[in-house]
């Protein structure tokens, strides 16, 4: 810290600068934070999720003062009280609500964004693996949250989702026991998801977003171009294509949240239940546990993942896919390892990529929400496997490769769609009949990025980078 300029600063700024560094913080992380100077639409969404974030905690708070954690009193306390009898109560619990969903479109635009322009590459792999924890701690404070309101959806959910530890081999139901604290959900559960939603892991949220933005300020904002700024630097050190953070980003990222209020307050005053996805209609019935709802489902930003449980007859299976995709979300700074970052200077084909995953991902999650019919189920499935595809598809874009690679890397892949095939027809899943009709789904991208790398590489290799960033 600059002593000097402290001791000397006149008023009460000069006052607390003295005991605590109030000024130099400021300096470092907004007036003196140097960020790139063409960020665009896709870089409003890492101060929206603080925006929310903070929103959640507020509004968290005064659902707290009226909510009774207790299973013969929760779902009135919400239906009743919160909803009819408290002042106002109903609009906190709606921002609550919705503000849930916003979080998680917010983040997926933010991780979307982080995949077009390789913002996971070095030196940003730890800010990309906080990120990732942040997402982890985010779904689990939503699945604590939803068994709050003690609907039927609320409880045959977490019924459904606690079981699935039920699979892990050997401890697997004795973890499960652990979780709900009984051997089905009920009073001990709802109590143990109230304390960890209400404190620990909104907790776990505010330290990491701290690390997150440390880890951020640490190496500097990439943008658009995946250009590093900071190669480019003035006689006084300052990058020649950087902007101080404040003013001329806090202004800009007040467009996004009036932008983001105004849609948040529209869905809040004229569809506060999202189309029945973000309020299901089941919830609006108390828990009953001894009528099981026909069709069960978690809420939507979880549905992909439940479409991708569905998709294999073996719960185990089920549970180790999930548990693949969290992995390979984590690896995916080691499994593009293209030093190239933004996908504007890639191939063509890695865009598509990306599009690919994203979209397959969004497919899931509407799947997941419809019944589990052989139609639905057999589709997950498909786009289980693509969405799997994409991430061995983006390992394979690293580099342009040989013919012979391209080859053995198709061989292996359409090998093993069809040796999974073979096998759901020997467990009695889908008969033979029915799967080929929707092979060529997974074999058919495949065919179409590794065909077309074969003919024409160019559309995987990159493209020249700039030296320093575009206007
Ligand atoms: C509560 C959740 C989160 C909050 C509050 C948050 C907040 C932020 C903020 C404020 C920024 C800087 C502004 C910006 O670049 O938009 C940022 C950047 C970033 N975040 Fe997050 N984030 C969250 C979740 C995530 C997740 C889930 C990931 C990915 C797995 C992630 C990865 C990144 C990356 C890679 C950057 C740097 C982007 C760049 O410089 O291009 N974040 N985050």
């Amino acid at each position: 810290m600059d002593t000097s300029q402290t001791e000397q600063k006149p008023g009460i700024m000069g006052w607390i600068d003295r005991r605590f560094p109030f000024s130099s913080m400021m300096r470092e992380h907004l007036t003196e934070y140097y960020a790139p100077k063409n960020f665009n639409f896709w870089y409003f969404f890492g101060s929206l999720l603080i925006l929310v974030l903070v929103i959640q905690i507020i509004t968290g708070i005064f659902l707290t003062m009226h909510y009774q954690p207790n299973a013969k009193l929760a779902f009135w306390s919400i239906n009743q009280g919160i909803m009819n009898d408290v002042e106002g109560g109903w609009f906190i619990r709606y921002m609550h609500v919705l503000g849930a969903s916003s979080f998680f479109v917010l983040v997926y635009f933010h991780m979307f964004r982080g995949m077009m322009y390789g913002s996971y590459k070095k030196p940003r792999e730890l800010l990309w693996l906080v990120g990732m924890l942040l997402y982890v701690a985010l779904s689990a404070e939503a699945f604590f949250g939803y068994l709050l309101p003690w609907g039927q959806m609320s409880f045959w959910g977490s019924n459904v989702v606690i079981s699935l530890f039920g699979a892990i081999p050997v401890i697997g139901q004795s973890i499960a026991q652990w979780i709900r604290g009984d051997f089905v959900v009920g009073s001990p559960t709802l109590d143990r998801f109230f304390a960890l939603h209400v404190i620990a892991v909104p907790l776990v949220l505010v330290i990491l977003v701290f690390v997150h933005i440390l880890a951020l300020h640490q190496v500097g904002s990439n943008n658009p171009d995946g250009i590093e700024i900071k190669e480019h630097k003035n006689a006084d050190g300052i990058p020649l294509d950087g902007i101080p953070f404040h003013p001329y980003y806090t202004v800009k990222d007040i467009l996004g949240v009036a932008v983001f209020l105004a849609i948040y307050m529209g869905l809040i005053f004229f569809k506060p239940s999202g189309w029945g996805i973000v309020l299901d209609k089941l919830n609006y019935v108390p828990a009953n546990a001894l009528k099981t709802p026909p069709d069960i489902h978690p809420l939507w930003f979880l549905t992909p993942y439940y479409a991708i449980l569905r998709a294999w007859p073996s719960k185990l299976l089920g549970v180790a896919s999930l548990a693949a995709v969290y992995i390979l979300m984590f690896l995916i700074p080691w499994l593009d390892r293209n030093p190239v970052k933004s996908a504007r200077f890639r191939g063509v084909f890695v865009r598509i990529n990306i599009l690919v995953l994203s979209f397959s991902f969004i497919l899931l999650g509407y799947l997941g929400l419809q019944p589990a019919t052989n139609t639905y189920v057999l589709l997950g499935y498909r786009f289980t496997e693509i969405f799997f595809s994409t991430f061995w598809l983006m390992v394979y874009m690293n580099r342009v490769r040989s013919h012979m690679a391209t080859l053995i890397w198709w061989i292996v892949m359409t090998g093993l769609f069809v040796v999974i095939d073979a096998w759901m027809v020997s467990v009695r899943a889908h008969s033979w009949g029915q799967l080929l009709e929707s092979l060529w789904l997974p074999i058919g991208y495949v065919t179409i990025i590794l065909g077309g790398a074969w003919f024409k590489p160019s559309l995987v290799a990159d493209k020249p980078v700039p030296e320093r960033v575009q206007a």
